[in-house]
């Protein structure tokens, strides 16, 4: 089922946020204009990634600095498992995610 979670104007290119959807925290992340979701705990500590730093397609955890891809989910360097991905789709101005 798709919800809405976000606006896409809450978003600007090249940043990240935490939405809330149905009680389910995501980190949604704007690429250069393409978006991309992963749950926001990361699977190392619990570090919310939608508060990271994201550099191209990379966040980077604010508690310790691990790396992840948010096109996959991966772990950049592997110290830790994958973060779950969330399908996400722009429906005119509204983000949906696949919950
Ligand atoms: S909680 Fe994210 S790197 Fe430790």
């Amino acid at each position: 089922m798709w919800v809405q979670g976000a606006r896409m104007d809450e978003i600007l290119p090249d940043s990240c946020k935490v939405v809330s959807v149905l009680g389910r925290k995501i980190a949604l992340f704007n690429v250069d204009g393409e978006l991309f979701a992963t749950d926001n705990a990361c699977p190392h500590a619990g570090g919310q990634l939608g508060e990271g730093d994201l550099d191209g397609h990379t966040v980077t955890c604010p508690f310790h600095a691990f790396q992840y891809d948010v096109r996959t989910g991966a772990c950049v360097e592997g110290q830790a498992d994958a973060v779950e991905t969330v399908r996400v789709k722009i429906d005119d101005n509204l983000v949906l995610f696949e919950v």
